[in-house]
């Protein structure tokens, strides 16, 4: 399939017009029509280094549109920016396609957990993990994301005390993994205190993720390599602690349920444990097996970095727009006042619930969408063949400049407050911060409602700038997108403006002096 658009690309070189071009653009299909070839990229290897894949990705999407393919030595992509395109592949013939490669590098960790899963496996599992999340768990997990972000509120106090600046995304990272940690087994991993054993081997594992996902020669398949590479060890140490720790919650959990009387229902939740993995086990599910544990390793690693990295990005466009920050603390502060934030206040928190979506528009967690097709079809115009690789940049159609308005800029106000919240059915696929489809991120209430509590407890309490003689914040991606040398942040107090009594309480004042006075 590839020759035409080579010869396409050479007779351009030559000068060929682009009337004659367009006659080796399109071929004839069986029936005897006129079937179109997708535009191929050229000069593309070259730009690819040096800087996050997406980045070029744009620069393409922009010279060949919504759709291209691009060629990697003998490997070939299709990339996909355009949202109908997107649609079909995630919603309307989603059916049709895998994770293809995803499945491949995250097997070593995930096994056949939710996110790599394909067909039957996928299909049970789904079904059997969603319920657990239901609207009952997600408000207690509310207090949960309280607790935790207050731990993290009386690190930054210390470190206003002493006046020393703090690095945010190593603290959000660390905020988000003791949040997962507890929602879906019920561990605390007390990260922002402790950083030993378990933690360090978390990070192993997530770093390695990261790492497979950017190499272009699996090294680890290698049967000699993966005894004898000592960094190899060091991440299958990692992993059999993990699991062991796991089998070790899943027994403590299992018992547990045994003692309860359980009643079953759709809303069931435990008041002591309401982690996923106890609802998974009251459910019946199979306390032996390796899914099990796949999914919950899945669930630790999906719902820690994504969140994680949202935070950081957040921070730092608020840092670059003084004027939504000021926004931002008004409506914490006539909302919340000084308490904690409560189910109640998710409604009432409006811009801040806009200025995560925004920022999940402007840096989404994963950048790209990876899926293959397990059959021929058409994208849009273009026929394509089984066996295709596709990544679906969802930072293209996140940053198209036909589509927003100053795209480029963080302007929550884009999302009207009264309007409804955005998502990829309403935004018809321009906008997909948690997927689409039957594949949608299952954790996008619980995420939601993470984020914008982490960020209004934070703001309530503390101004935040960028520190001054901080490393340039530059990006670099594993699996969701990172800083290259952190995010290095002064944070002070707030100092609350005077609250003026108004005229109302005045004359309550005046009126208990009064009192008090005739009590002389
Ligand atoms: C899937 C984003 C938090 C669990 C996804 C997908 C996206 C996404 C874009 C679709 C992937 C694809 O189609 O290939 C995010 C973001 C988060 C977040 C931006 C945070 C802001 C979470 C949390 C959990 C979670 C907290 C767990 C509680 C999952 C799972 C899937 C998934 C299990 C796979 C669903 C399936 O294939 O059926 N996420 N996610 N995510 N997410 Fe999330």
């Amino acid at each position: 399939s590839g020759y035409l658009p080579k010869l396409r690309n050479a007779l351009e070189k030559f000068g060929v017009p682009e009337l004659l071009l367009n006659f080796v653009s399109t071929k004839v299909g069986e029936n005897g029509e006129t079937l179109k070839i997708i535009p191929q990229a050229r000069g593309a290897l070259s730009a690819l280094s040096g800087q996050p894949f997406f980045i070029p990705l744009y620069n393409l999407f922009l010279t060949y549109g919504g759709i291209f393919r691009l060629n990697f030595g003998p490997k070939s992509f299709l990339i996909v920016s355009d949202p109908a395109i997107a649609k079909h592949i995630l919603k309307d013939n989603s059916k049709a396609y895998s994770k293809g490669i995803l499945a491949e590098i995250l097997e070593f960790v995930m096994g056949t957990g939710l996110i790599p899963a394909d067909g039957e496996v996928w299909r049970v599992r789904r079904r059997a993990v969603v319920p657990a999340l239901h609207q009952k768990y997600v408000a207690a997990m509310i207090g949960l994301f309280v607790n935790a972000t207050d731990r993290l509120c009386k690190k930054l106090d210390d470190a206003a005390s002493d006046g020393e600046d703090v690095e945010m995304e190593s603290l959000f990272s660390r905020l988000t993994l003791d949040v997962i940690g507890k929602a879906v087994f019920n561990y605390d991993f007390d990260s922002l205190k402790n950083d030993t054993g378990i933690v360090d081997a978390v990070y192993t594992v997530l770093r390695e993720a990261e790492d497979r996902s950017m190499s272009p020669i699996p090294v680890w398949n290698i049967p000699v390599w993966k005894d004898i590479s000592p960094r190899q060890r060091k991440v299958s140490e990692a992993l059999s602690l993990i699991n062991n720790i796991l089998d070790e919650l899943i027994a403590i959990c299992k018992r547990m349920v045994e003692e309860e009387e359980l009643q079953f229902h759709e809303e069931y939740m435990n008041e002591q444990d309401p982690s996923i993995l106890h609802f998974l086990l009251a459910s019946g599910d199979d306390v032996s097996s390796k899914q099990l544990r796949d999914d919950l390793m899945t669930m630790l690693i999906a719902g820690h970095e994504t969140s994680a990295a949202v935070l950081t990005w957040t921070f730092f466009l608020l840092s670059k727009e003084p004027g939504v920050m000021a926004k931002l603390q008004s409506e914490v502060d006539s909302v919340l006042g000084g308490r904690f934030p409560t189910i109640e206040d998710m409604k009432k928190l409006k811009y801040t619930t806009r200025v995560i979506n925004e920022s999940l528009r402007l840096y989404p967690q994963p950048p790209v969408l990876i899926r293959r097709s397990l059959q021929d079809d058409m994208l849009g115009e273009y026929p394509i063949t089984r066996g295709e690789d596709i990544f679906i940049s969802v930072w293209n159609l996140h940053h198209c400049p036909n589509h927003w308005i100053d795209a480029e800029k963080f302007n929550p106000e884009r999302w009207p407050l009264d309007g409804p919240n955005p998502n990829e059915t309403n935004q018809n696929f321009s906008y997909l911060p948690f997927g689409g489809g039957p594949r949608k991120c299952l954790g996008d209430m619980f995420a939601t409602c993470e984020t914008v509590v982490a960020v209004a407890m934070l703001v309530q309490r503390f101004d935040f700038q960028m520190a001054v003689g901080a490393p340039p914040v530059e990006m670099t991606t594993g699996a969701t997108i990172h800083t290259t040398e952190g995010l290095l942040m002064t944070v002070t107090r707030r100092t609350k403006p005077p609250i003026i009594p108004t005229l109302d309480t005045k004359i309550a004042t005046s009126v208990k002096a009064d009192a008090d006075d005739s009590l002389k």
